[in-house]
């Protein structure tokens, strides 16, 4: 796809998260990482594959469990999470709900590759952090 097309699509989505979550610092911050993973290599961001990701199950083995961001998130990004291994509570990650989130870059790429690493078992990719930027913006 061409770069400028790649804009334009980024633009458009970002004009509905706007609209959605009605933050603009949200939206710029989200801009701004959108931007960086796109230089990293990541297309379109595809919030249906995050969808897709919050729910799967990741085995992981040495523990014998099976992980996934709403083990501790929940289902629903909209409700208060609790942290599976400390039973601490989770603000919700939902912009709508919470004005707290996606307002700063370097939270949102410390608990990423934190949270990826200790649910996927690896790194998520920029193309999956997009999508799952997306995602949660729109909640
Ligand atoms: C073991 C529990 C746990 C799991 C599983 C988990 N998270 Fe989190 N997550 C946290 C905690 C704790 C924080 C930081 C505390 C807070 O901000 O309330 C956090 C914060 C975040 C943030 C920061 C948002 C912001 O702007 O404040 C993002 C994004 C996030 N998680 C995404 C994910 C994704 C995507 C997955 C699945 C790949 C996932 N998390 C799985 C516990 C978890």
């Amino acid at each position: 796809m061409k770069r400028q097309t790649m804009q334009i699509m980024t633009a458009t989505i970002l004009t509905v998260g706007l609209i959605v979550v009605n933050g603009v610092v949200q939206a710029s911050v989200t801009n701004n990482l959108l931007s960086e993973y796109q230089q990293q290599g990541a297309q379109q961001p595809n919030p249906d594959n995050a969808k897709k990701m919050w729910t799967q199950r990741y085995q992981d083995n040495k523990a014998g469990k099976a992980r996934s961001c709403a083990s501790c998130h929940t289902y629903n990004l909209r409700k208060i999470g609790k942290h599976v291994r400390t039973n601490k509570a989770i603000e919700p990650l939902a912009p709508s709900i919470n004005s707290e989130r996606l307002i700063d870059a370097k939270k949102i790429e410390k608990w990423f590759k934190r949270n990826c690493k200790w649910t996927i078992g690896r790194e998520c990719s920029p193309q999956e952090k997009s999508d799952f930027l997306i995602y949660i913006l729109n909640q």
